[in-house]
């Protein structure tokens, strides 16, 4: 029997119904410059082409019908062939059938708080007053250190998950310092001098870079995505201050819609203070564990 197509609308109209269409718009595009796409029935999958994090497969934004877990098998299938992480994302509000769809599929889904800046409720600078947020600039001579190290605090920062004071320090974060590739450092300078990309550092003095974080922009609409803090920095207002200064950046800068996704209901309350507010859920898969 032929399936009845399926259009997107959302369910009841509302001031909500605008920034969950910009949301949808933006995730489709932040991949497009740098992935070719590849269709699943309703699903996407973003292959990036060149070097960099791997993208996620989404529901397509023109599609006529639900993602199926037949969609979702097959792109799984796909994503294990290319060597790719079987990596999931999209909006519930947007498509609130897929959560059951995926989990049918041997997804494992995160609901994480989906927040969005309003403005009036982001605290002044002088609110931060001990702690220097230093914004990257693509023409420094240390643009490439920079981006290393904040790279290397995202990766000690989100090895130990979580908001808890821990162990690992400036130390665990220049073991993981990694000389970035040249068409990688090539990559980040072009989309920061072009604007679509914001990278934050948070340094102590004696200890260097201890928090991080980056924004990804198309237009109107960004992301802000990997705040991390090293764990022996955590619970000193960092965290909440590279989030800040991101977010007073891409306000600065013409940003009208400014949202993240929070790992957990724990760490969305440091996003609250800074003025953030929960309008939604962001659904971010993987395989499930097997056993
Ligand atoms: C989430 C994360 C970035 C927070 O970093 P942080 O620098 O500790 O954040 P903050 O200090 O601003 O806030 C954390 C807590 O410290 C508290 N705090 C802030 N300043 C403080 C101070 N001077 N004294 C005591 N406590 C303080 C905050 O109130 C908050 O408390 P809460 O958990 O009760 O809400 C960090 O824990 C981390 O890197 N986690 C792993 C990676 C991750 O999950 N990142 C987020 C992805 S969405």
């Amino acid at each position: 029997m032929a399936r009845i197509p399926y259009v997107y609308a959302p369910p009841v109209a509302s001031v909500r119904d605008e920034p969950f269409d910009r949301l949808e718009r933006f995730y489709d595009a932040v991949p497009r410059d740098g992935a070719h796409t590849e269709d699943f029935g309703g699903l996407v999958l973003f292959v990036r082409d060149g070097a960099g994090w791997p993208f996620y497969a989404r529901p397509r934004l023109d599609a006529t019908e639900q993602p199926s877990a037949a969609d979702v098998t097959a792109v799984r299938q796909r994503q294990r062939d290319l060597g790719l992480p079987e990596a999931f994302e999209w909006v519930h509000e947007n498509h609130p059938d897929l959560l059951a769809v995926a989990r049918s599929a041997g997804l494992a889904v995160l609901e994480a708080p989906l927040m969005v800046l309003d403005p009036a409720a982001l605290p002044p600078p002088g609110d931060f007053p001990t702690t220097s947020v230093r914004i990257l600039d693509p023409q420094a001579p240390t643009f490439a250190a920079d981006v290393a190290a904040r790279r290397a605090v995202a990766a000690v920062g989100f090895a130990a998950p979580g908001t808890e004071v821990g162990t690992a320090g400036p130390a665990a974060r220049d073991t993981a310092l990694v000389e970035l590739p040249v068409d990688s450092l090539d990559e980040e300078r072009t989309r920061t001098a072009a604007g679509r990309r914001i990278s934050a550092v948070v340094e102590m003095p004696g200890q260097g870079p201890v928090a991080s974080g980056m924004a990804l922009r198309v237009a109107e609409v960004a992301e802000i995505a990997g705040i991390a803090t090293l764990p022996t920095a955590r619970r000193r207002g960092l965290g909440a201050a590279v989030t800040a200064a991101l977010a007073r950046r891409l306000l600065d800068d013409g940003t009208n819609l400014v949202f993240l996704s929070a790992g957990s209901e724990e760490i969305a309350r440091v996003y609250l203070r800074v003025g953030f507010r929960r309008i939604g859920t962001a659904c971010i898969a993987e395989p499930a564990p097997v056993g």
